[in-house]
């Protein structure tokens, strides 16, 4: 039976597909941390972490809690001949098996909304990133040409899919955003919120 993740995969591979390489060179152009170690939380099927891993030297700690979006992204490193530049690890995001002050760079899209104890998994964030380090945390979606695509082609598969979208992000606003790094003890950030994207930009 089809689970979450074939359906999603199906999205990743078609309309969503174009969004990967722009917002890969957004968090580039935005963090200019090119190598080191990145960890890349909630990935999925890993297609931010492949196109990181195009343009950069970073050596990539793809982490993701489903077992079939891992086997997905370990096909995929294969196939795209990467295994020395992307490591999957089924592990989750809430506690992570990094020492502390590990990663040069902290990415994520599109996975926040589903963490059950957001302020722990920033509070994770924060402790594995290095001193100067920089996190790049949310959803978006590159540009607002590409988000309107993007949208088109959904809405062609799930007439509600910008509404729920909405509601994803009305529940998690910039002001219980906000409240959560409070908790996290997370002083310096930066809160990018766009109609294509909602990003939250953290330094250590
Ligand atoms: C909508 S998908 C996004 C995948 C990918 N980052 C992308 O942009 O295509 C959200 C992902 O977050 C993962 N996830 C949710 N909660 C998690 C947790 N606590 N720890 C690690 N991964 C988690 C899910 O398994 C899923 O693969």
């Amino acid at each position: 039976m089809a689970g979450f993740e074939d359906d999603f995969e199906k999205i990743v591979k078609g309309a969503f597909a174009p969004i990967y390489p722009v917002i890969a060179k957004q968090i580039i152009n935005k963090c200019q941390i090119t190598s080191g170690n990145c960890i890349d939380v909630g990935c999925g099927s890993g297609p931010l972490s492949l196109m990181l891993a195009k343009i950069t030297d970073l050596n990539i700690y793809a982490l993701d809690i489903s077992t079939k979006a891992i086997e997905l992204l370990k096909d995929k490193i294969e196939t795209e001949g990467l295994s020395n530049r992307i490591k999957p690890m089924l592990n989750d995001a809430e506690s992570m098996p990094f020492e502390d002050n590990f990663a040069d760079l902290i990415v994520s899209r599109g996975s926040m909304f589903f963490w059950n104890d957001q302020t722990k998994v920033f509070k994770e964030i924060y402790r594995v990133l290095k001193p100067n380090g920089m996190a790049y945390i949310g959803c978006g979606f590159g540009t607002a040409e590409l988000f309107e695509e993007v949208k088109k082609k959904m809405e062609e598969i799930d007439p509600m899919w910008d509404e729920n979208r909405k509601k994803r992000l009305e529940n998690d606003d910039a002001s219980k955003m906000e409240r959560i790094l409070k908790e996290a003890k997370i002083p310096i950030y930066e809160i990018i919120n766009e109609d294509f994207g909602f990003w939250i930009l953290l330094k250590k």
